[in-house]
């Protein structure tokens, strides 16, 4: 049976106070109006700010700003930013890069992806992982998510190959690393590279090990968002001393890995202008100093979270593939089911439960069904490249109906809401059982 709860308590601190626990029914009805409907919410205080940072981050932007040395063409912090992340992530090789989009676009260069070449991924995803490989010309082939996981669904990948298959793009969504047990074993026989989008799992560990150094290589966003953080920023990972050599090659402008960085003459590839500051290097090696810590703490309020959420009928966590070992938190992500809330549409339940003081999103919606993709594939490249009877194929294929029902259920929390005191996990799933409790009144509201 569900609880009435006064307002600004949490579930715990209710019942070890006797008197209120002796008043629970009465004052259950009293105070259990939706704040959306004019009760008192669940919660006032605002989430953790993000990002955080002290004297040590001041510290490190004056002196770097002192240097006069704010780019790696001179600075040394963008190298020492890389040892130190290739350190953390056990990786042999660390670029540092832009943002997590040069660090995509430098990888797919690095493994010569290109015009004619398809690229599996996932359609579940921020668009980035899909505009790096229209950017190379090459045809993003989408395959379905796994509804559970909300991870790449391996069992579609056999499906989706072809002779033009050339690489595949998983990507651990939410900071989850998706099922790399089955994703790795597929690539290899179909001969695909792997690119990890590690974008949002900083410290995410597949059976021990960090994700990003399953792959070929991995790459991470270090965007303000993001569990590590630059404001921009991003950085390739991997043991493949060539891939690491040309994606660096790639990122300076064609200039030789550990070749003279101003050098005007004898350049090794083509390339573009995908470097780091000093500025963003010296900011991550602070934020470095708290990241495991501050993923501890994620952690353990995320699996207190999910054992409060267990028993909510409706309400299903994403479930971790069985090899992962360690999740970054980058996003808490459930499936909301309308029909455990008297009907309740996900808007309206995101609506009462942001009134509640817990703010919550919907995430993404089917990328593959997004209509610029038509627009690029129907140019005139696209056509020349690949003909229209491929492309009408492609047209035909790019169902993925898993990923569609994830995108109609799915609910977000974001990692700064892990980063407060286990009351607040107490909080978001007071307010949920409050809104399934009042549902048949709220199903009553205007959507
Ligand atoms: C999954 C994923 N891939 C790629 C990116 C791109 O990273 P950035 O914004 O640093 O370019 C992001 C960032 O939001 C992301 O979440």
């Amino acid at each position: 049976m569900r609880e009435g709860v006064l307002p600004h308590m949490t579930r715990r601190t209710f019942f070890h106070t006797p008197a209120a626990a002796a008043a629970a029914v009465p004052l259950a009805a009293a105070n259990d109006k939706l704040a959306i409907q004019g009760g008192a919410p669940v919660r006032s205080a605002k989430f953790p700010s993000w990002p955080r940072f002290n004297q040590l981050e001041e510290n490190a932007l004056l002196d770097t700003l002192r240097s006069g040395h704010w780019g790696r063409t001179t600075g040394k912090r963008v190298d020492q930013f890389e040892d130190q992340y290739a350190r953390l992530t056990g990786s042999k090789h660390c670029l540092a890069t832009a943002n997590g989009t040069s660090a995509l676009i430098a990888s797919l260069n690095a493994l010569d992806i290109g015009p004619g070449d398809e690229v599996l991924l996932s359609p579940y995803t921020f668009v980035a992982t899909l505009n790096v490989v229209l950017l190379q010309h090459a045809l993003p082939v989408f395959t379905d998510t796994d509804i559970e996981t909300f991870q790449m669904d391996a069992r579609g990948i056999a499906q989706r190959v072809s002779d033009q298959s050339a690489a595949i793009i998983p990507v651990h969504v939410g900071g989850a690393p998706a099922d790399l047990d089955k994703i790795l074993p597929e690539a290899r026989k179909y001969k695909l590279r792997v690119i990890e989008d590690a974008c949002q799992a900083h410290l995410a560990e597949w059976r021990g090990k960090k994700v990003g150094t399953l792959g070929d290589c991995g790459c991470f966003s270090f965007q303000a968002s993001k569990n590590l953080n630059s404001g921009e920023g991003g950085a390739l990972i991997t043991n493949d001393e060539q891939l690491m050599s040309r994606a660096y090659s790639f990122h300076s402008n064609g200039r030789a890995w550990k070749a003279d960085a101003l050098s005007l003459s004898a350049y090794a590839s083509n390339g573009a202008n995908l470097r780091l500051t000093d500025f963003q290097a010296a900011l991550l090696m602070a934020q470095m100093t708290r990241i495991e810590e501050q993923a501890r703490t994620r952690e353990q309020n995320a699996a207190y979270l999910t054992k409060m959420l267990k028993s909510v009928p409706g309400i299903q966590p994403a479930r971790l593939a069985d090899g992962c070992t360690r999740n970054a938190w980058h996003l808490y992500m459930l499936r909301y089911d309308p029909a455990a809330f008297e009907g309740v549409p996900r808007k309206t339940f995101l609506k009462a439960l942001a009134a509640e003081g817990i703010p919550g999103a919907s995430g993404y919606t089917p990328l593959n069904k997004e209509p610029f993709i038509e627009r690029v594939i129907s140019s005139r490249h696209y056509r020349r490249i690949y003909g229209e009877a491929r492309l009408k194929l492609w047209r035909e294929k790019n169902q993925c109906p898993g990923n569609d029902k994830l995108c109609e259920q799915a609910v977000w929390f974001t990692q700064t809401m892990l980063l407060g005191p286990r009351s607040d996990m107490d909080q978001i799933a007071e307010a949920i059982t409050k809104i399934q409790r009042n549902a048949g009144a709220l199903k009553a509201l205007k959507a």
